[in-house]
């Protein structure tokens, strides 16, 4: 498995952390940074990782800044991501079951590295369930290629 990885300047400890615990468990994972703590716009690191998640050069992307509002809003920018932030496991979980998640995000001034190392435990354990999901994960992607959904006519 090939993860990407990014963060704004507020989270480069939590960013370095995270990226070594994947790493403990054979993951490869792509650094696209900051690595500098000179203040960084986080829309930069959020593109870089949606990028390379929707051009299917990784499997996965994690993101991190002081809220990782700012920078999972980045990265929902980029058609074909689907970037959610999250505070704990359970929504990470559901995250993938249900909206088949490809970025996971959270925020360094909002949790800490123990509760990350589990949401993004979760969040690489479980398995989109397809099904139902797919019509909405569809309107989704309806919304974002044509700014326009049938069904809410
Ligand atoms: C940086 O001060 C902060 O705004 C950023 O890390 C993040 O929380 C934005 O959503």
């Amino acid at each position: 498995m090939k993860l990407a990885i990014g963060n704004d300047h507020v989270a480069i400890e939590m960013k370095n952390e995270i990226k070594a615990y994947l790493e403990s468990k054979g993951i490869e994972v792509i650094d696209v940074g900051t690595n500098s703590p000179e203040r960084f716009n986080y829309p930069i690191s959020g593109y870089k990782v949606a990028k390379l998640v929707a051009g299917g050069e990784v499997d996965g992307g994690v993101l991190i800044c002081g809220t990782g509002v700012g920078i999972s809003l980045s990265a929902n920018k980029v058609h074909g991501i689907r970037a959610c932030v999250c505070s704990e496991p359970y929504t990470a979980r559901l995250s993938k079951q249900h909206n088949n998640t490809n970025i996971i995000a959270f925020g360094t001034r909002v949790i800490g590295v123990e509760t990350a190392k589990m949401i993004v435990d979760e969040w690489l354990a479980a398995e989109y369930e397809g099904g139902r999901h797919q019509t909405r994960i569809d309107m989704l992607a309806e919304i974002e290629t044509t700014q326009h959904l049938k069904a809410a006519e």
